[in-house]
């Protein structure tokens, strides 16, 4: 956070900062009597394409607006800030401000988020955008890291369904995937969903899975066509297949000490400006998921369709696993009736 009016908030962001970023600068300042701006700075993992920064950017300028210039949020994409793991330390510790953060990393801090991060949970991304986005039905979740870890989440937008795609061959069934090494996000249930599902997982930081696929670290991974195209995956991994495992989300993520500096009137209006934001990501989502699959097929690569049941098989034991708690049982059953 930068409030510019406030020289020993200032320093000690703009020294963090420079630690990161590797960039010269100078300090702002502003006269007496200047308006304090609160900065927020926002840690991105994907780039200016991505619909999350495109929406993001839409939700950055309505709470500027609304806020009379007293909220500023600054978008710093492409992980200049530092990758997913790193960044959300670093907004509990208040170097950085705010980041766009996968559940899969929310699973590694309280492990009730691994319920909107495993497979067979949302039937759709409007499910899944209806059910997290209700503080009826997340609201404690999301304040749960405030104490703890210095953690406020805002909503949420989706990551869409996960697919597998490699290097090697079409996947259509688990036995395809025996001995191929797929990346998956930095988290156990992840390593076990890989594995679950017949490959050998190699967890990774998002920014390293182009290098490893091209030098034949690893033979493949998942996602959705929309990071496939924009990390230019397609170049590398040329076998899409369809297994549709998990919708994933990210989150909102604020720093709990930044959130809480402000009024109760621009805390609304930065939730208002999120939950604003989602329709337009989903439209943004939807178009560039279609032109994403049109981009990779005009470079050659192909898209497959699964055998769905073998998939949901192997994944369904995983659903028990991780409802070992009555809040994590509570928190599906819940999502579950809003389907
Ligand atoms: C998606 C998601 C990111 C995540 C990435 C990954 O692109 O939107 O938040 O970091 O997948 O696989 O790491």
């Amino acid at each position: 956070m930068k409030i510019k009016s406030t020289a020993r908030l200032l320093g000690i962001t703009t020294v963090a900062l420079l630690a990161l970023t590797g960039c010269a600068g100078t300090t702002p300042s502003e006269g007496d009597g200047a308006a304090e701006t609160v900065e927020i700075r926002l840690s991105l993992n994907q780039t200016e394409e991505h619909p999350n920064y495109l929406a993001l950017t839409s939700f950055a300028d309505e709470v500027r607006e609304k806020t009379d210039g007293r909220v500023d949020v600054q978008i710093f994409p492409n992980a200049v800030l530092g990758a997913q793991q790193e960044s959300v330390q670093l907004v509990g510790s208040g170097a950085v401000d705010a980041a766009s953060i996968s559940g899969t990393q929310m699973n590694n801090l309280n492990e009730d988020f691994a319920v909107l991060d495993m497979p067979l949970v949302f039937d759709s991304e409007a499910h899944q955008m209806k059910a997290i986005n209700d503080p009826a039905i997340t609201g404690d979740l999301f304040k749960s890291l405030e104490s703890s870890n210095k953690l406020t989440i805002v909503g949420a937008y989706t990551q869409g369904a996960r697919s597998v795609y490699n290097s090697q061959n079409p996947v259509e069934t688990p036995a395809d995937l025996a001995g191929v090494k797929v990346r998956v996000q930095e988290s156990e249930l992840h390593v076990s969903m890989l594995t679950a599902m017949g490959g050998s997982p190699a967890p990774m930081a998002f920014g390293e899975v182009y290098t490893a696929l091209q030098s034949g670290v690893i033979d493949g991974a998942e996602n959705n066509s929309v990071s496939y195209v924009t990390e230019k995956h397609y170049e590398v991994a040329p076998y899409f297949s369809y297994t549709r495992h998990l919708i994933g989300a990210d989150f909102l993520v604020l720093n709990s000490d930044v959130f809480n500096s402000l009024s109760d009137e621009d805390q609304q209006i930065v939730s208002t400006a999120f939950l604003n934001s989602v329709d337009e990501f989903m439209s943004i989502w939807d178009a560039q998921s279609a032109e994403a699959v049109k981009t990779a097929e005009a470079a050659g690569s192909t898209f497959n369709e699964v055998d769905a049941d073998a998939f949901r098989a192997v994944l369904e034991p995983m659903v028990d696993d991780v409802l070992d708690t009555d809040d994590k049982k509570a928190l599906y059953d819940a999502i579950r009736a809003a389907a």
